[in-house]
Parts: C-alpha cells; structure tokens; sequence
C-alpha cells in the first residue's frame, strides 16, 4: 500500500491487515519501522478530531512530525497543492496527510510525486481513515461484518464518510441502509423514514448536517430535523439490545442526536476518537513500512 487515497482503491486483505494491525497497537505492540520517518499534516478544512489523530499516531510510531499551517502556507500565496507537497519531498519528508477542499484533489499527486499520501478528507468525497476506524470499531464489537444491519443516517449526498463506508461496509458483507431527506440522497437508494430501520439495526451511524457543503439552503429547523430523522430519546429505546450508536462526530447535539445520548451506554461516539489513534498507527506504519 504506497497510498491511502480511497476504500475503492483498498482491497479486503489490506482492510484486514490494517484492522489488524490496530488491534495489535491497541493490545500493546510497539512500531517495527526500521528508520525515523518524517511526516506532515496538511488541514486546508477544520478538523480536530483527525489531525489531531494522526499526530498522535504518527509520534507514537516513531515519526517526526515536520509542523505545516495551511493558512500562512503559500498556498495562501497560490501556490498548486503539487508544487506544496512537490517541495516538502524535496526537504525530505516520507509521508503527508492531507485535507482538502476539492473532491479528489489527490488526482494531481499521482504522478510525479514519491512522498506518501495519505487523504484526510478530500470535499464531499471519501475520508478513508475515518472509515477504516469505524471497521474497526466496528469489528471490536461484532468480530465480524456479515449480515449485520448498518444505518448511515443524515446527510448522505455531502458525506465522505458516508460514501466510504457504503463502499467498504458493502464489500465486507454487511447489509447497508441509508436514511435521509430526498434531497439528499443523492445516487443512494435511501429510506425516508426510521420505521423499517430502527429495530433491525445493529449499528445506527449518524452523519452531522454539512451546512457548509449545501448550495440552498434546506429550509428544515433543527427541532424539525431532529423529530424527523434524528435519533431521538424514543427511537433509542426501540433500537435492538445489542445494537450500537456511531457517529464520525463533530456532532450537532439534539439535531441528529439527542445530547443525552452521545455518551449512553449504547453509544461508540467518543470510543471511535479513540480508536482512531490505533486505526491510524496502523495505516501509517504500513505505508512507511513499504518504503524501507
Ligand atoms: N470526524 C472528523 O473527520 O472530525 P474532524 O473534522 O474533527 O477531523
């Protein structure tokens, strides 16, 4: 694996390694990189959760940690994002993570480029870390992805990690639902209501609304969302005994989501931040460890 770019591009046996793997920095293991890798995180769009991630991951697998600010980059100066990442080779880093505006902005990357690329978010279209630690916490609680009744819930059509789950969750054998708005479907065959869904359900992943994506307005109030297509105190409580909440978070409290249960017992939202460290451990040792 030279790249993480897409769950397309990903094959089942390198979506078990990486799991794997994490699982193995969760149970204690230390990193096997021969040599100190230098990496860099570069956020053109917010992000707490993953950047912050991935730099825990990296440092705690040995790696240097080059710091990048996207907003005094000169990229601010119109520099094209493959003469940034062109350049930060030449200083000699190994590997970059990147988050950007553009969907597919990596399409650019592909020839001409050595160092690592690892996407953090490319727009409205894959976010490929975050789906890999959701299988894995996924497979934490399950052992196993066959037959069980995946959710997606929100605003599908803006949703990189809605479409990166739907194409990994698919390919490893789960039965994968959408719920949303119809405008918000996209090219997803989506449900419009919780009536067939919320007691079949073992895992209900809930997607923030992505204001800052839509192009009109949706006219919906958040009270009127969250009755519509949220989950509220009252579904919770026909959800099956054993079925869990996710959600990739930041999250909107009381629209998608009651606030009184992101922390119930049910739900995995803050247990996938945590998961996430080792999810990424996992897939920057990988890549790294392809080019010693
Ligand atoms: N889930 C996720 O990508 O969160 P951040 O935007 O905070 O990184």
């Amino acid at each position: 694996m030279k790249n993480l770019l897409s769950m397309e591009h990903l094959t089942i046996e390198e979506i078990h390694h990486i799991l794997d793997l994490a699982q193995a920095f969760e149970n204690g293991e230390a990193s096997s990189l021969a040599r100190t890798h230098h990496v860099a995180n570069l956020f053109f769009e917010p992000s707490t959760r993953t950047k912050t991630s991935f730099e825990m991951a990296e440092r705690k697998i040995g790696c240097t940690v080059i710091p990048f600010d996207a907003g005094f980059s000169s990229v601010t100066k119109g520099e094209t994002m493959y003469d940034t990442v062109k350049t930060l080779e030449m200083i000699g880093l190994d590997a970059v993570v990147i988050r950007a505006t553009e969907d597919e902005y990596y399409n650019e990357l592909l020839s001409g480029i050595n160092v690592a690329v690892i996407n953090a978010g490319d727009g409205a279209g894959q976010h490929p870390s975050q789906s890999l630690l959701d299988l894995y916490t996924i497979k934490k609680e399950f052992g196993k992805f066959e037959g069980l009744n995946i959710t997606i819930a929100g605003d599908i059509s803006h949703s990189r990690v809605a479409k990166s789950n739907a194409v990994a969750l698919q390919r490893l054998g789960a039965n994968v639902h959408f719920l949303c708005p119809e405008e918000w479907a996209g090219s997803f065959e989506a449900h419009h209501s919780w009536d067939d869904l919320i007691e079949i359900s073992d895992v209900i992943m809930l997607l923030r609304v992505q204001h800052e994506r839509h192009k009109v307005n949706k006219s919906f109030s958040k009270e009127s969302y969250h009755q519509e297509y949220g989950l509220t105190i009252e579904r919770e409580q026909q959800m099956k005994e054993s079925a869990i909440i996710m959600h990739p978070a930041p999250v909107n409290r009381d629209v998608e989501i009651a606030s009184e249960l992101v922390e119930c017992e049910r739900s995995r939202i803050f247990e996938q931040v945590r998961n996430g460290v080792y999810t990424r451990m996992a897939i920057i040792e990988t890549i790294l460890k392809e080019r010693e």
